[in-house]
């Protein structure tokens, strides 16, 4: 069985705990987000009303919207209060040789 194809995306060592760091990942930008020593990849659109992510406050395991305040959960991208009731996209994510690698 072919498993997905893993792309490197960026070194792990220019994330941040407390912000989203942005890559463009075959024409979509992802956004990958550092907590606990983690990383996790997410859309970087909103739910809600497709506004950007990526200048969301990251912490405690989510991401929140700078337009209304919707807070994802980075692990699953559910939505954990309103206005948004849909989750986002999560893409799977290793480390390999300090680089972050993301399944697109
Ligand atoms: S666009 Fe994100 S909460 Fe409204």
């Amino acid at each position: 069985m072919i498993g997905p194809e893993f792309l490197a995306v960026a070194a792990l060592d220019v994330l941040s705990e407390t912000a989203a760091h942005a890559v463009d990942v075959k024409g979509r930008t992802i956004l990958l987000c550092l907590q606990a020593g983690k990383v996790f990849a997410i859309s970087a659109r909103c739910s809600h009303a497709d506004q950007e992510l990526t200048c969301g406050a990251v912490r405690n395991g989510w991401i929140s919207c700078p337009a209304h305040g919707a807070r994802f959960d980075l692990a699953t991208g559910e939505p954990l209060n309103p206005p948004a009731t849909t989750p986002i996209m999560t893409y799977p994510v290793r480390i390999s040789g300090g680089m972050v690698e993301v399944a697109v």
